[in-house]
């Protein structure tokens, strides 16, 4: 019995990046930052099992969309059942990687992540996947749409930064979570704005 415990935890750090679902307090940190008194577009990534979906789900009216992207099936009992209970809303679930959904320009106001970035940290190709995902938010989102990212430790807030060409607009600390974590804010420019690193996404190579 502990032993399997043992192997769940260590498959859900490796393939997930996480040890149990985010918190109340972690989703409530992330949720703050959306406003949901307008129609609105938003793109959830990496829903999991749902802690962030639920939410955005009350909350969202009945013009705004959601787009909730998950790479894996194992998690579609949950989120179909959460979408269930919301008839009325506008919501869609993708079976995919997210690279496939960031290829559109200015088209959501709100993108709200729960990626594992620095599992896709990889010195032989320069962190090529990484950057892509970035640029991709980046690329996706309309003039002063919002990017919200977790993460543990802080280890790819430079990297969003420099494809944002800014500093973060907000970063908050949350305690009551396992583990601990960082919430970045951070808005997009308006193009004429825009530093030149930050350059259009690839996606040619995705499947
Ligand atoms: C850290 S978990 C977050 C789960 C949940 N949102 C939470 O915070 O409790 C990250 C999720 O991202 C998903 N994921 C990883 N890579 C992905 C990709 N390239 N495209 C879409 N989802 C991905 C994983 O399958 C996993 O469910």
């Amino acid at each position: 019995m502990l032993i399997k415990l043992y192997h769940k935890i260590r498959r859900n750090i490796r393939e997930d990046g996480l040890i149990v679902d985010s918190s109340p307090f972690l989703v409530n940190a992330m949720i703050r930052h959306i406003d949901f008194d307008r129609p609105i577009r938003v793109l959830e990534i990496g829903s999991g099992r749902g802690a962030f979906t639920s939410q955005l789900l009350q909350r969202l009216d009945r013009q705004s969309h959601l787009d909730i992207c998950e790479i894996k099936h194992e998690y579609n009992p949950y989120i179909e059942s959460l979408i269930q209970q919301h008839p009325d809303k506008s919501v869609r679930l993708h079976n995919c990687c997210v690279t496939t959904l960031l290829s559109q320009a200015d088209h959501y106001d709100f993108v709200l992540s729960s990626l594992p970035l620095k599992n896709f940290e990889d010195s032989d190709s320069e962190n090529a996947f990484l950057n892509q995902i970035i640029k991709g938010v980046q690329h996706s989102l309309v003039d002063n749409g919002t990017y919200l990212q977790y993460q543990y430790f802080r280890s790819n807030q430079k990297d969003i930064e420099r494809v944002f060409g800014k500093a973060m607009d907000e970063v908050s600390f949350i305690p009551f979570n396992i583990l601990p974590a960082f919430v970045y804010q951070i808005r997009k420019q308006a193009a004429a704005l825009q530093s030149s690193v930050a350059m259009p996404v690839n996606t040619s190579h995705i499947a």
